[in-house]
């Protein structure tokens, strides 16, 4: 049994907590805040075919360092994860690798070649993601007439869809159109991949999640433009759920200035955050999916066209939110609402006894030295933080994250 004395609850209450464990420790957590630890619910952790950039060992470490012990992995592996086959052999990889005990489920990759392998998968998956435009590896199913039969056996089937929502055909048109910009360099990213790409692909998600019944989870949410379009479905009886990304609440097209084709990211940065934070004040967004995406600095560093997009983030995924609420930007109540609650209900998980005991008085600057991930970078180095992790408590197991 642990027995946790002296917590401080999210409303500000003392509380006194028994976690059934194999082994027995008292916890006085005087000074310390109890929250519900977090479900992340779109990591990229590598595994099969890059576990040089990331593997399920580091990235364990990083998620329980950032208060996580619930991910969701994607399919954008190499091979692809595209069929039931691949999903258990991937299973498979990830248990021989796992040492830290956290609870994962894997998404299907959607493929135009492999779309039975949907309903094969139902009971081994979170749900289907369907990249709707290019990103890191091969997944791209972009005819309409394909998209839209994904959708229709997706709802037959009541399997979730979790779309990468910016519009192929837009993207490879902006290319050319905009290739004035390219001077720019890796900003010119922002502004070929821009708020109407992303906008297209979720007003076509959306139409296919209304007619086919689907229940759609729009991954990383970042402009205004998608923001009114998942209102109004909201309103309607669309069933969608909204993610946005850290990067997309506290990073923007300011941060090409200091780290060049390092900020590149898909959907890429936006010049103002204000959107995400409105929708997040209103409820419309339900989420906040890290899209940890490990690259090597090296391969960050290649230039702009060759140089991978993403960023890891799931060890400072709570860092920035506390650090967002001691700047009095959002509540523990919102922040449990987007990392636990919301999750747990769209995905139908069980509640569990993982928990995560937080400093909010604690400043550190993030050193990506520091950082447990394998790429050992992040965009989020040198800035000073308040309120970090102490431990994190997953399947009866305390793991110290204070170092
Ligand atoms: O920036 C991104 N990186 N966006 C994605 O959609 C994929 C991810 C990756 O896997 O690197
Ligand atoms: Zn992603």
């Amino acid at each position: 049994m642990i027995e946790i004395h002296n917590a401080t609850t999210i409303d500000g209450q003392r509380s006194q907590q028994n976690i059934p464990s194999t082994t027995s420790r008292i916890i006085d957590a005087n000074g310390l805040t109890l929250l519900p630890a977090l479900i992340d619910p779109h990591v990229h952790f590598r595994t099969p075919g890059a576990e040089y950039k990331e593997n399920w060992q580091s990235a364990a470490e990083a998620a329980i360092h950032g208060g996580v012990t619930t991910v969701f992995d994607m399919p954008n592996n190499t091979p692809s994860c595209i069929t039931l086959e691949r999903v258990r052999e991937k299973k498979t990889r990830i248990n021989a690798q796992l040492q830290i005990p956290i609870r994962y489920g894997l998404y299907l990759g959607a493929d135009q070649n492999h779309l039975s392998e949907i309903i094969r998968c139902k009971q081994e998956i979170v749900g289907v993601k369907i990249y709707m435009g290019s990103s890191t590896g091969n997944l791209l199913m972009h005819d309409p007439k394909v998209l839209e039969q994904a959708f229709k056996i997706a709802g037959e089937h009541e399997i979730l869809v979790a779309v990468h929502a910016e519009d192929e055909e837009l993207i490879q048109k902006r290319s050319i159109e905009c290739k004035a910009a390219l001077h720019l360099g890796p900003r010119a990213h922002s502004i070929i991949r821009n708020a109407e790409v992303a906008a297209r692909a979720v007003n076509q998600a959306l139409e296919w999640a209304a007619k086919y019944r689907v229940r759609l989870y729009i991954a990383h949410v970042s402009t205004q433009e998608e923001l009114d379009l998942i209102r109004q479905a909201k309103k309607g009886n669309v069933q969608v759920y909204a993610e946005t990304s850290p990067h997309h609440l506290f990073l923007t097209t300011k941060l090409y200035e200091t780290l060049g084709t390092l900020a590149l990211v898909n959907p890429p940065l936006r010049d103002t955050n204000e959107p995400v934070w409105e929708a997040i004040y209103d409820g419309t967004i339900d989420t906040i999916g890290t899209d940890h995406a490990p690259h090597l600095l090296e391969e960050k560093r290649y230039p702009y066209g060759k140089a991978p997009s993403g960023f890891p983030s799931i060890e400072l995924y709570l860092p920035l939110l506390l650090n967002a609420h001691a700047q009095g930007k959002i509540s523990l109540p919102q922040i449990v609402r987007l990392t636990h609650t919301r999750p747990k209900e769209i995905f139908h998980l069980e509640e569990t006894d993982d928990l995560v005991l937080v400093d909010l008085a604690k400043i550190k600057t993030v050193n990506d030295l520091h950082l447990k991930t394998k790429a050992k970078w992040s965009p989020y180095h040198g800035m000073t933080l308040q309120g970090w992790p102490r431990m994190t408590i997953i399947k009866g197991q305390v793991y110290d994250v204070d170092l």
